[in-house]
């Protein structure tokens, strides 16, 4: 694992939208994992401007999501679907068709589940998956649990996760209680991954992630047996890494 300190959430945006950018640039029908959340905001507004300044193409990737609130039809403004078109596909060029978000609408979500998980591998996998992180230490919608799920599944949403997620909802009670996401098996079968985090709300869990034990309550704490993992998080986000771990930075 790899720590990429950058003093600022601005900082981490364009370091952490560089190496998508990279990735674009050395293969251009590279499958992008992709993910919501407030933190990836500032890598899209990156790579929304260099596409526009003609540094990069989009039109042979392919992305596949990692989760969708059940639910949400795509046209609901809090939807993740609507989050990526509005904060991504729409400002660039990807095929539409080539874009891949759980359907939150599913009737039977075990289906859902294996079709989006046949699909991932029908693309060769993600070649890089980008993910946030939850103060729970969820990756995509995988909260803590007895056992690290394996494929894409219907879970149900953290007390604290529907905590915080209310800020963009008109109340707590908006929020869905119920998420498809991929599993843990699906992020861990990416190439590479990346993870980013800003702000020092994130800070304990980060360090408990990648420097506690490896264990299903903290299911981020996965990625350490993950052989290509690069994270690009702010000092607000390190500090506690900084604070006990000060070798792992430099
Ligand atoms: C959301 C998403 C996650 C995201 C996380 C953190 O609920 N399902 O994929 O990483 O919460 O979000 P934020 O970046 O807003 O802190």
């Amino acid at each position: 694992m790899r720590i990429i300190a950058t003093p600022d959430y601005d900082q981490m945006s364009k370091k952490a939208a560089g190496i998508l950018a990279a990735q674009v640039i050395l293969k251009r029908s590279s499958v992008l994992g992709l993910a919501t959340g407030s933190t990836p905001l500032g890598i899209y507004r990156c790579l929304i401007e260099w596409h526009r300044a003609g540094m990069l193409d989009f039109s042979q990737v392919h992305s596949v999501n990692l989760d969708e609130y059940c639910g949400l039809a795509p046209d609901h403004d809090q939807s993740y679907a609507y989050y990526m078109r509005e904060n991504l596909f729409r400002h660039i060029n990807i095929d539409p068709a080539h874009t891949h978000i759980p359907n939150g609408l599913a009737e039977d979500a075990e289906k859902e589940g294996r079709l989006y998980d046949a699909l991932i591998r029908s693309l060769g996998g993600a070649d890089i998956q980008l993910l946030g992180i939850g103060h729970t230490g969820h990756i995509g919608f995988n909260e803590p649990a007895d056992d690290f799920p394996a494929l894409t599944h219907r879970v149900a949403l953290n007390p604290k996760t529907i905590e915080a997620n209310s800020r963009f909802f008109a109340s707590e009670n908006e929020v869905p209680r119920y998420a498809v996401t991929m599993g843990i098996g699906s992020i861990m079968s990416a190439k590479k991954i990346l993870l980013v985090a800003s702000g020092k709300d994130k800070a304990d869990i980060l360090y408990r992630s990648f420097f506690g034990p490896i264990t299903p309550q903290v299911p981020a704490s996965v990625l350490q047996l993950h052989p290509d993992v690069t994270v690009v998080a702010d000092e607000a986000a390190l500090s506690v890494i900084r604070e006990k771990e000060p070798e792992a930075l430099n």
